[in-house]
């Protein structure tokens, strides 16, 4: 499963790089306004800052924000000539579809967001899209199983033969990262907090205590 890091902080980019387990990052309007980063030019400097930071063959996720079918392929084509590691995010709408449709037709890499059902999975794997982003976290919020989500595309993709990678979303802590290996998922994007959040467990720190307490013992 690839770990991709869903945050627009270089810092906290940089820190999930640094463990060596980074395979990309997305990002999403709300995050780059979290940062503070407005402006056209200023977003796609980020943008570019992002893929420098990460080095080749992590891909980013950049999402449009135009919601009818030219302005998503304008502003589309405009995010993947920035960077080859740049894959365009586009919203689960009709437009949307389209938008994909094309996207793949010329060649630039997609990642269809917002879905929330198995039937919006299957048009996105039809357009060609390159990931699918189910949101897990967000359906649990409405007290949905949002894992099943999950296990329910993989089951379809798998059975119809789409090459489509499940890429699990709004994953908010580390058993949810578990939970998603579990169902399937190509991907789990994830804030940094979950990710570190796996390091965790109370034996690993009595234990390491217990052994340089040992060799202190012995050492001096
Ligand atoms: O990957 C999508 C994500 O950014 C949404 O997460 O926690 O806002 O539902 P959340």
């Amino acid at each position: 499963m690839l770990f991709f890091i869903d945050t627009a902080n270089l810092g906290d980019i940089r820190e999930a790089a640094e463990l060596g387990i980074l395979d990309g990052v997305t990002t999403n309007p709300s995050l780059m306004a979290k940062e503070g980063i407005k402006g056209d030019a200023n977003v796609l400097r980020h943008y570019i800052d992002i893929c420098e930071l990460v080095g080749e063959a992590q891909d980013v996720s950049a999402e449009v924000i135009s919601t009818d079918f030219k302005g998503m392929v304008e502003e589309g084509e405009k995010l993947a000539a920035l960077h080859e590691n740049i894959v365009v995010k586009v919203p689960m709408t009709k437009d949307g579809i389209k938008a994909i449709s094309h996207f793949t037709r010329v060649g630039i890499r997609t990642n269809c967001t917002l879905v929330f059902s198995a039937g919006q999975a299957i048009l996105a794997a039809k357009a060609g899209a390159t990931y699918v982003s189910p949101f897990v976290g967000r359906l649990d919020d409405i007290s949905w199983e949002g894992m099943n989500l999950i296990k329910e595309i993989r089951e379809i993709y798998d059975m119809v033969g789409y090459t489509t990678l499940i890429l699990a979303a709004s994953i908010r802590s580390p058993l949810h990262i578990v939970q998603a290996a579990k169902a399937g998922a190509d991907v789990v994007t994830c804030p940094l907090s979950a990710m570190l959040g796996l390091l965790n467990h109370p034996l690993t720190d009595i234990g390491l205590e217990k052994f340089l307490a040992d060799h202190r013992k012995v050492n001096g």
